[in-house]
């Protein structure tokens, strides 16, 4: 049986061309002499076994070869065929280090005696030290893993080399309502005996885990039927591309297989949006990684004013699909680190807050209080560059990541730390709202679920804002008297944007649990999925005392719970039915709803570079299934591609068989958002007018109002029949142009602002400073 890697890394190594060398030409830390990366990484929590190891048995004739370039300075190989190592270990994931080369050919990855993977270990560049297989989600306790020479490849009697094994020693995870279904690359058809349970249960939510993400997943945002976009910091991801670990990929939602793309800048904690041609950015970041995350050079550029543009991607296979950035010309006018994103009413992207440099809580001197666009606009005055918001720096300091949302008004929605405002984007106005009661912060490293709540026709798409969890914990404190145990906030505050609401100020009501982190995901329904977070401590790792691992947080919340936004004060929390999970979900965690209609969930890395200690960096995927995936599901058939402002469209819907009760439908309009940090940037849900014709068969419906109730730009539309929705489809609404592109702005900008101005300054430091421009003060 011949199995293709589902990941394909090995296949990308395979075809990586050009000669080894060091990434960029940069000099990795500590050595001074450029040298190639190498992917061999042993982190904390996890142990290495060398070649020389003897608890590696060996089978065949091996040979041993030394040199300063191996792991240890030993490698043993083989080009016999049958040939194996076998080795026994404890743990939840084992990592093969090894060489590539015009030498090397097929081997076979088995583990505890089933055939998980083939990989070609043939590349046309040499290469030591790579991870050639990995396997992190296999249940807490011993196993084997035995790889052998298959004997065939691209040359006659092709060598296999095993350099080191890693293994992830992990540990026993918390009791669970029933075990995990076991789930390892490529062997969805081959259960192992008495390791996988059907996970079909009495009770009517599911929780499954499947697949693993490849990267962390810190942001993830649907692309398409298909495909999710998962990107992460720069990192010791186990997935690579071209020699070193990748920190973006392509994500299958279907077959869960993880396509590594290439992001040239550091894009730690940037924030994204679609725009209205449907063409994502992702904005912001972080520095170039140095020394101290690890003695290797990553290549990384600086990504605190990076614009990566990834174009539409359609097609089932993702294939042909990249990020692009060109910081000389695509870029913001000043750097933002933990900057939040949003579509609005023009199509175009508002770009809001952020730090001057990465860090921790946001302070005075690297604050960026300011909003920009792109592309840039000429507008107050700025001619494309930023302009103040003085809200940003009322709300120091912990107001990074704010909550932002565009109004059915075009107005936007603000709220940071204890305060929210509307802002008028057109006038450059805020008016104040009341502030968040009871000293509950919202916003980053305190951080809330924000969410706007569906709009809707039948009261003229009234805007209501829902802020649930966050921390009381006092922002002024320095992180030595913050601790991981000090208590999250369970405070849901809910304001209606009518003169009436803004005057009764905020409603509140109280979660099950304190929840810090967690993620609000609008169902087609109406209701809200509260999932992650901690019950526990604060954002970030490594700030704080009582560190769990270097989590920040502690205390894991491990059942989602049902918010019912529709039902009477006091009756709308529900987690009746509903799995628990095993998987702690706190820092750089995510959730989407997914076309299907299910909650992908994702993430968890409270940690510098990857981590296999408590609290490590987390791959695993979980799928939380509403009860309504087991119902009888409309059906649209060809549904539309595209939606114009009021237009009248007919569906033709598939229902399920109709009951003598009246039939409650609902059109759901929804953006799945670009999800992280707990922020579901542009999370949207507006129900559209519609009519039942006469067949029973078809739905006329009619396109949102106006721009400002939903900005134009990609969504998913469900058709939601007495609470069970259809399959989603994706619509272009609005014409699909391109927002508008203001020459006078752009040239500006790139004329008074220099690229990636944090290096820059870090090159200039001590001498006279060189081109530098500070617009941000
Ligand atoms: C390796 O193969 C790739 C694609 O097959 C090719 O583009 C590249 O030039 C080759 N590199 C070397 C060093 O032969
Ligand atoms: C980046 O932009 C500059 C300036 O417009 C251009 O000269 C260069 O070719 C671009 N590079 C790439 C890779 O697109
Ligand atoms: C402000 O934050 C930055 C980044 O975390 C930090 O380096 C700096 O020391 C802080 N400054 C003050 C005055 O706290
Ligand atoms: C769409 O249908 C509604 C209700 O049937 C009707 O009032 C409206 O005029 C129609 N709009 C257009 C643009 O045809
Ligand atoms: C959408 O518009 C942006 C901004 O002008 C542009 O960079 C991008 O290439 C456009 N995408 C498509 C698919 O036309």
């Amino acid at each position: 049986m011949i199995i293709l890697a589902l990941l394909s890394f090995p296949v990308l190594w395979a075809f990586a061309c050009g000669k080894e060398s060091a990434w960029n030409g940069q000099t990795p830390s500590g050595t001074g002499v450029p040298g190639p990366f190498r992917p061999y990484y042993v982190p904390p929590g996890a142990k290495s076994y060398d070649s020389s190891s003897p608890l590696i048995h060996f089978t065949g004739s091996w040979f041993d070869s030394f040199n300063i370039m191996y792991v240890a300075t030993t490698l043993r190989w083989t080009d016999e065929k049958g040939a194996a190592a076998r080795m026994k270990f404890v743990g939840t994931g084992i990592e093969w280090f090894g060489g590539l080369d015009r030498s090397h050919g097929i081997a076979a990855v088995f583990i505890d005696g089933k055939k998980v993977q083939e990989i070609d270990t043939w590349s046309n560049v040499s290469r030591k030290q790579q991870r050639i297989f990995w396997i992190f989600n296999l249940p807490y306790g011993q196993h084997t893993i035995m790889v052998r020479n298959l004997g065939k490849g691209q040359v006659d009697s092709p060598l296999i080399d095993i350099d080191a094994f890693v293994v992830t020693e992990g540990h026993a995870t918390l009791p669970m309502t029933l075990p995990l279904p076991l789930d390892l690359p490529n062997a969805a058809t081959q259960p192992l005996a008495g390791q996988i349970q059907s996970f079909a249960s009495q009770t009517q939510w599911t929780l499954e885990q499947k697949g693993v993400t490849g990267v962390s997943a810190m942001q993830l945002t649907v692309i398409s039927d298909t495909h999710a976009l998962i990107i992460d910091k720069v990192e010791h991801n186990p997935v690579s591309i071209g020699g070193h670990p990748a920190w973006a990929a392509l994500f299958n939602l279907r077959t869960h297989a993880v396509r590594p793309l290439k992001v040239e800048s550091n894009s730690f904690c940037a924030g994204g949006t679609f725009l209205s041609n449907g063409t994502l950015i992702n904005v912001g970041g972080n520095p170039v990684v140095d020394g101290y995350t690890s003695a290797a050079d990553f290549g990384d550029l600086d990504g605190l004013q990076a614009v990566r543009i990834f174009e539409p991607c359609p097609s089932a296979s993702a294939a042909h699909c990249n990020i692009y950035e060109n910081h000389s010309r695509i870029r913001m006018a000043s750097p933002r680190w933990y900057n939040t994103v949003i579509r609005i009413s023009d199509g175009s992207a508002m770009i809001v807050g952020g730090s001057k440099k990465g860090g921790w809580m946001n302070n005075e001197t690297v604050n960026n209080p300011t909003i920009e666009y792109w592309p840039p606009k000429s507008i107050h005055n700025s001619i494309g560059l930023p302009i103040h918001l003085p809200f940003l720096v009322r709300t120091l300091n912990a107001n990074l990541f704010p909550i932002v949302f565009s109004l059915p008004d075009d107005r936007i929605f603000m709220a940071a730390n204890q305060d929210a405002i509307i802002y008028d984007w057109r006038t450059n106005q805020e008016q104040q709202l009341p502030r968040i009661p009871n000293e509950c912060r919202v916003t980053y490293p305190m951080a809330a679920a924000g969410l706007l709540l569906p709009l809707s026709p039948e009261d003229g798409y009234t805007a209501e804002i829902l802020l649930c969890g966050g921390s009381t914990i006092d922002d002024k404190k320095p992180g030595y008297e913050i601790s991981s145990q000090d208590p999250a906030s369970s405070q849901c505050s809910r304001l209606l944007l009518t003169d009436q609401g803004i005057a009764a100020g905020w409603a509140v009501e109280q979660m099950p649990q304190a929840r810090h982190m967690p993620d609000a995901v609008l169902l087609p329904t109406g209701e809200v999925l509260i999932v992650n977070g901690a019950e526990t401590g604060i954002s970030g790792y490594g700030n704080v005392v009582n560190q769990v691992g270097q989590s920040n947080a502690d205390h894991p919340v491990l059942t989602p719970v049902l918010y019912d936004p529709a039902a009477p004060a006091g009756q709308r929390f529900s987690s009746e039915g509903m799995k628990s999970s095993a998987i702690p979900r706190m820092y750089h965690s995510v959730a989407t709803l997914t076309p299907n209609g299910d909650i992908l969930v994702a993430g968890s890395n409270p940690n510098l570079d990857r981590s296999a200690v408590k609290y490590g960096t987390e791959y695993r995927v979980e799928w939380v299934g509403p009860p309504y995936m087991k119902k009888d599901r409309p059906l649209v058939h060809k549904p539309p591609k595209t939606l114009l402002y009021g237009q009248n469209l007919t569906l033709s819907v598939k229902f399920p068989p109709f009951t003598d009760k009246a039939r409650n439908i609902k059109v759901a309009l929804m953006d799945l958002g670009f999800v992280t940090h707990a922020v579901h940037a542009n999370s949207r849900l507006v129900y559209l007018s519609f009519s039942l014709l006469s067949d029973e068969q078809s739905l006329q419906i009619t396109g949102p109002p106006r721009p400002a109730v939903y900005p134009p730009g990609p969504g998913w539309i469900y058709v939601v029949v007495d609470g069970v929705p259809s399959v989603g489809f994706q619509v272009m609404v609005g014409n699909g142009d391109g927002p508008p592109v203001d020459h006078t702005a752009w040239d500006n900008l790139l004329k008074m602002t220099a690229v990636d101005q944090f290096e820059a300054s870090k090159k200039t430091k001590g001498k006279k400073k060189g081109k530098y421009v500070d617009n941000t003060e």
